[in-house]
């Protein structure tokens, strides 16, 4: 059973990661417009990531005896001054979503749940993962600048990238 401050928390990341899902979308859109279509398929991966993980809790909250309340969303930004801006924002969101997880682990421990607590390590893990991708990334948009040649083959790798990290086991 979850307690109401629980489920309460977890509503709200349920919220969070389903504005996530829409913010890579869109970011997915105007990359697609802009014609980097590899950065386009690479965000719409990532939108499709974030609603695997809001429906992992959804399921999670109905199943435990909650309920998942499914509410409106906040509108995501559509445009972007550079991909270089794109990404910091990217980066950014990973950051404030790190933290959103963080204090939903510590309520699941004021309010001894320690299913739920157990539960939300794959969340803890995986932050650590897009933080690692997000910072990746910029760091070579960053290298790149305004170089129009760089951005062209950058958009032509971003799907292959792969960043290990000390926190997942990465089959090579
Ligand atoms: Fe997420
Ligand atoms: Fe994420």
């Amino acid at each position: 059973m979850l307690s109401e401050k629980i489920e309460e928390a977890l509503n709200n990341q349920i919220r969070v990661e389903a504005e996530s899902s829409q913010i890579y979308l869109a970011m997915a859109c105007w990359a697609e417009v802009k014609g980097l279509e590899g950065v386009a398929n690479f965000m719409y991966a990532q939108s499709d990531e974030e609603r695997e993980h809001m429906l992992k809790l959804v399921k999670f909250v109905n199943e435990r005896g909650g309920h998942a309340k499914i509410s409106q969303l906040k509108a995501p930004n559509i445009t972007f001054k550079s991909f270089k801006e794109m990404f910091e924002k990217l980066f950014e969101h990973e950051v404030f979503v790190s933290q959103s997880i963080n204090e939903l682990v510590h309520i699941s421990l004021q309010e001894r749940d320690y299913a739920t607590h157990n539960f939300l390590q794959w969340y803890v893990a995986e932050q650590i993962e897009e933080e690692a991708v997000a910072r990746t990334i910029l760091d070579k948009i960053n290298m790149i600048g305004d170089d129009k040649g760089g951005l062209y083959l950058f958009d032509r790798d971003i799907e292959n990238l792969t960043v290990t990290t000390a926190a997942i086991d990465n089959p090579e």
